[in-house]
């Protein structure tokens, strides 16, 4: 090695020894006479000393030393004077007399400093992302995200997990997203896609008999980007046989306990809260809500059944609902208008509110309410002087969506979420499907290899030849799954299911879908010819790895505990992938750009 240390390791141990080390110089200040090099490796900083009086001829050829160059060094580790001791780092009681400097690899000025206080734009961090990473914090979660993973590779291994490695080239996985396509030189015309998930493969490795497999599988999916969202991401994919829905969850806590524990030094309360889903966006708005504060969503469609202001008659008359969220301050008309402009964006009609002032209900709708509907709907709400109410009358999906959204907006105006906290919550009892209107059809809510729960078996049976939408949604969306998600602050942080080991059942699904015997044999032929061979029950789970990192770390954007993540737009911008290729390229794939 061309050091004897690490440089954030010096301290006092090394008082009185001579060291060489190598790295960065983070800062370089000559304070006439004496020169200061702040040393840096991925261990921490230490001071380094060079005074004119002692070796002239080198203080002449250092002080000329750009920031970030790469040196070694060589030198007396001696205690600082006292008063100048830094207990923040390491080596803060430390220094180095430098005796020898050499400059391995001087650096050109950056384009930005590597200071973790610095407001720069995510284009030049990401253009180059390698000082980016340089800067301590994402250090931090560079070798955070490390660890988690050897964590988690130690806890399955423990638990008896194998594991395995599934392939990349395949034929397409469907989880709902779009698929990332690569041609194949040797079949023309045919594609191969990245697989979303390893989900079938998984499936297929239970068929196998391996009982319990895990991957830190990355995936692919084309999907439009946010701060959550990447093309390519890492999940902890895992599965088990013989299992039912509370072991998975079981498996999945004490993981979460050993992260959280070991990274954090956080000890967290399992087994975790249970909310069904039913429950969860009535009293959420949400099938991920943030439960780290109230402002629950109220029904009042009882209330005003027989109304006569005409947004809430009208909403009613076509089979909405009416709901309200109250909060404990009254805001601004400018705040209101604004929340008006936002739901509005979210596909709202508007957004009736009022206020209780003085005992009495102020508000532009007050006029067109009875005294008996004004009543009953403050008494529900416990409404008291000072606080405020806003209204959604829509179809169901409409109201969970805007009184969501209004809810998670009200709750960060009125900083009532505990940023310190960590609130882990299972939503269970999913709907098997969800009637998608512009394509007239049922949709998987999770995937179409989740197990319906066993007693709503018949009504799949009943419903598979009917013609009739309204049959369709009232049945088909109050068929349950045996599927389960885990949410973190609001986030969904993981997901699986139970899922179907029986051949006939995978075909009745596949049916209600609207895929047909011929599709269902092109695209799972494999699956369902698997599942004749003694299937074992299994079930399993898979987390987003980049999501779990992010808020344990407390990163908005997922993008930040990713060494190299693609932008928005799904661009590298480090590489300047996606790019051309050659004329000669494509013709081998046998490929046109039209
Ligand atoms: P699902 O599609 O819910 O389930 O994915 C599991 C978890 O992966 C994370 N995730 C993402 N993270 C970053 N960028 C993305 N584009 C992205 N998409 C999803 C989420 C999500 O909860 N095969 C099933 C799992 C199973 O049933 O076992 C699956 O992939 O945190
Ligand atoms: P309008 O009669 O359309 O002026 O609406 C009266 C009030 O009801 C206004 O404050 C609107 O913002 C609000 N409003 C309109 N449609 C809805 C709706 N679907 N849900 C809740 N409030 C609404």
């Amino acid at each position: 090695m061309l050091r004897d240390t690490y440089i954030g390791l010096v301290d006092d141990s090394f008082i009185g020894k001579h060291v060489k080390l190598a790295g960065w110089i983070d800062s370089i200040r000559d304070h006439g006479g004496v020169l200061f090099i702040d040393l840096r490796d991925k261990e921490g900083k230490l001071q380094a000393v060079l005074e004119e009086s002692e070796n002239k001829e080198l203080y002449d050829i250092a002080k000329h030393f750009k920031e970030e160059s790469v040196v070694l060094v060589e030198g007396l580790v001696r205690r600082r004077p006292s008063g100048t001791e830094n207990p923040k780092i390491k080596s803060g009681n430390v220094e180095l007399l430098i005796e020898r400097i050499e400059l391995l690899n001087a650096s050109e000025t950056l384009p930005f400093p590597i200071d973790d206080n610095i407001d720069i734009s995510e284009e030049l961090r990401l253009k180059y992302r390698y000082l980016d990473l340089r800067r301590p914090k994402f250090q931090k979660a560079i070798k955070t995200r490390s660890k988690a993973l050897k964590i988690t590779r130690d806890f399955f291994e423990e638990n008896g997990f194998y594991e395995i490695e599934t392939p990349f080239l395949i034929k397409s996985t469907p989880e709902g997203a779009r698929d990332f396509l690569v041609p194949s030189r040797l079949h023309p015309g045919k594609f191969y896609a990245l697989p979303q998930s390893p989900q079938l493969f998984k499936q297929i490795l239970m068929v196998s008999g391996f009982d319990r497999y895990f991957q830190i599988a990355r995936c692919f999916r084309d999907e439009d980007l946010r701060s959550d969202r990447q093309p390519e991401f890492t999940q902890i994919d895992f599965e088990m046989s013989f299992v039912e829905e509370s072991d998975i969850m079981e498996i999945s806590e004490k993981l979460l306990s050993k992260l959280f524990l070991e990274l954090l030094g956080i000890e967290l309360n399992i087994p975790f809260k249970k909310i069904t889903y039913k429950e969860a966006m009535e009293r959420y708005g949400s099938d991920k809500p943030d439960t780290r504060f109230g402002l629950e969503l109220v029904d009042l469609t009882d209330i005003f059944k027989n109304t006569n202001f005409n947004v809430f008659k009208s909403a009613l008359e076509q089979k909405g609902i009416i709901k309200a969220i109250k909060i404990n301050k009254i805001l601004s008309r400018k705040e209101i208008d604004n929340l008006t402009e936002y739901v509005k964006g979210l596909g709202a009609k508007g957004l009736a509110w009022g206020k209780v002032e003085n005992g009495e209900f102020n508000s532009p709708i007050a006029k067109f309410l009875a005294d008996q509907e004004v009543k009953a709907m403050l008494s529900r709400l416990d409404a008291k002087d000072n606080e405020m109410i806003f209204f959604s009358a829509d179809k169901p999906k409409n109201v969970y969506k805007i009184l969501g959204n209004l809810r998670l907006q009200l709750g960060k105006m009125l900083n009532l979420v505990d940023e310190s906290k960590f609130e882990f919550l299972w939503v269970v009892d999913f709907p098997m499907f969800e009637y998608n209107e512009e394509e007239g059809r049922l949709e998987a809510m999770h995937h179409p290899f989740t197990s319906p729960k066993t007693e709503d078996l018949d009504k799949i049976r009943y419903i598979i030849d009917k013609e009739n939408k309204e049959d369709i949604i009232n049945i088909g969306e109050n068929i349950g799954a045996r599927a389960y998600d885990i949410v973190l602050n609001g986030v969904e942080i993981g997901g699986g299911s139970i899922r179907i080991h029986n051949k006939d059942v995978q075909k009745l699904v596949f049916k209600i879908l609207n895929i047909s015997d011929e599709e269902a044999n092109m695209k799972f032929g494999f699956l369902l010819e698997a599942l004749k061979y003694g299937a074992p029950p299994h079930g399993g789970l898979a987390f987003g790895f980049d999501r779990l990192m992010a808020m344990m770390l407390g990163f908005d954007s997922i993008r930040d505990v990713i060494a190299f993540p693609k932008t928005q737009k799904g661009t590298c911008l480090l590489t300047g992938a996606p790019d051309i290729v050659s004329d000669k390229q494509l013709k081998e794939l046998h490929i046109k750009i039209t």
